[in-house]
């Protein structure tokens, strides 16, 4: 429950598919690829997913060429085939009964190219950053060899993928050999963790953008992480709260509908369950938020069934515990503002950028009086999310999952590993417990473990505080700009 304890105890696709190098997709992968989609089961792929809109724009079926170009030139993500290139799709090379690797750049086989982009005209909301659109070369590092369950690449819709948990998303499925295209209005969000594939700037209120962006990409499926997140701020503007967090979501819902893309991701919280009832948190714990922020996570939750019902949604809402910890690499991290969680606001006093750390209540029934919570890795976040979306391609059913480790540290344990990984003290004010915060709050993420397959692998305090650390002291007002 990053949000409501964080902030309570601290003040706190255009049509085209983006193929694999090493091989053609065979039907098989197309037909994986339809469920991706959304497709029913008697879909053929070989007659409707030919990139620019085959055949109904009279294209020709013979496969022509795209214009080639070296993976090995970091260039390469840039590939923009010409109009009349938007027809040479594998699965037209299917529809022949050709797995010939004509029509596909010469790039380094195993590579991805997941920022192949057809040309569209962008309407003005629509703005893609070019920058935005260019990976770093780190940024794929590994993908040759990673392997996603699909074994095709999908163009992802990440919705508030500048954000913090988004970015980390975006790193992971570009690394499993996805597109992720960022929808971000950068109000909280930042352009330079725009790293994985293209940037919409865009919010979710634009209800017409929304829909276009449906009708010109090939989207396969859809992480929804944009939201408004800070628990104490909800409890004051409830009306915003509900509007972007709720409202907009119904926006993005309906566009997908329309869309035809059917399987959807939701950041969901621990703050959905209140005050629990027991300290390992299990996902049948009785829902009843104690906040207009948790109110709004519930309440999308249950559009969501909702929509399942109607409409035959897929969909997994994950609801995380504390997120923390940043990219082992270094190409993103933490950077909310205003900054509300524990382990950066520890950080920051151990760096001396703020005065001290207030911890709310040392009289806890802990072990050390101070509130317990359950850190996970915003890594492990990643990847539970890719494994969601691998769990509905492959036809799973819907549900609710929640993200932690199992194990709870309390406040002064934070603050303590803080200082060891710094290797400086965290000055500590104490204050007084405040209203609605539980004592303790861990998750039992076992059903994630069995149904996801997902192991928190990074998870460590150790591990989650020296990547934060790492992170927090490579940044630089002029290195990250915000
Ligand atoms: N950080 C945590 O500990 C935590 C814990 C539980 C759940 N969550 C959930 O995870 C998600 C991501 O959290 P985060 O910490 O990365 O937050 P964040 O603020 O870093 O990211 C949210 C992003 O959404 C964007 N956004 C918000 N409203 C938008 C709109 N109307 N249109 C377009 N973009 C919009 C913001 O600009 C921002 O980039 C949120 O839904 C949050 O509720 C976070």
């Amino acid at each position: 429950m990053g949000q409501s304890f964080d902030s309570s105890q601290q003040r706190n696709l255009d049509r085209s598919t983006t193929l694999p190098r090493a091989e053609m997709p065979g039907r098989r992968e197309a037909k994986e690829l339809g469920a991706w989609l959304g497709r029913p089961a008697d879909y053929d792929p070989m007659y409707l997913e030919g990139t620019g809109g085959f055949p109904s724009d009279g294209a020709s079926e013979t496969p022509q060429p795209l214009p080639t170009r070296s993976m090995a030139s970091p260039d390469c993500d840039l590939l923009e085939p010409k109009a009349g290139d938007q027809r040479a799709a594998t699965l037209i090379l299917e529809r022949n009964g050709s797995r010939s690797k004509q029509g596909l750049p010469a790039c380094d086989p195993g590579r991805l190219n997941p920022h192949r982009r057809l040309p569209v005209a962008k309407p003005s909301s629509e703005r893609t950053s070019p920058k935005a659109a260019r990976p770093t070369p780190e940024g794929f590092a590994g993908s040759a060899r990673a392997s996603s369950k699909i074994g095709s690449s999908v163009q992802i819709l990440v919705t508030g993928g500048a954000g913090y948990i988004g970015s980390h998303t975006a790193k992971e499925l570009a690394r499993a050999g996805h597109e992720p295209i960022v929808l971000d209005n950068l109000a909280h969000g930042h352009r330079w963790a725009v790293r994985w594939g293209p940037l919409v700037e865009m919010d979710l209120a634009d209800r017409e953008g929304l829909r276009r962006i449906f009708q010109k990409h090939a989207i396969g499926a859809v992480i929804h992480f944009a939201a408004l997140i800070a628990v104490g701020e909800s409890v004051g503007a409830p009306a915003e709260y509900f509007r972007n967090n709720v409202a907009n979501t119904m926006n993005l819902l309906d566009a997908m509908r329309e869309g035809g893309v059917s399987r959807i991701v939701f950041s969901s919280t621990a703050a959905v369950y209140g005050n629990p009832q027991q300290s390992l948190i299990a996902e049948d714990h009785p829902q009843a938020p104690l906040n207009p922020y948790g109110e709004s996570k519930l309440m999308v939750e249950r559009l969501l069934g909702w929509y399942g019902k109607a409409y035959g949604l897929g969909w997994a809402a994950l609801r995380y515990f504390n997120a923390a910890g940043a990219d082992p690499e270094g190409e993103t991290g933490e950077m909310h503002d205003p900054e509300t969680h524990l382990i950066p606001l520890a950080i920051a006093a151990a760096q001396g950028k703020v005065g001290g750390l207030e911890v709310f209540g040392t009289d806890y029934e802990t072990r050390d009086g101070t509130a317990v919570r359950d850190y996970i890795h915003v890594t492990d976040l990643a990847v539970a999310h890719r494994k969601a979306l691998d769990r509905l391609a492959a036809g799973g059913s819907s549900g609710a999952w929640n993200l932690g480790t199992g194990h709870g540290h309390t406040v002064h344990e934070v603050i303590a590993a803080v200082e060891r990984v710094a290797g400086r003290k965290v000055p500590v004010q104490h204050a007084a417990r405040r209203a609605g915060d539980a004592p303790v709050l861990v998750a039992d993420p076992s059903r994630a473990g069995r149904e996801l397959d997902w192991v928190p692998l990074h998870s460590s305090l150790e591990r989650v505080i020296e990547s934060a650390w790492q992170w927090h002291n490579s940044r630089s007002p002029s290195s990250q700009p915000v």
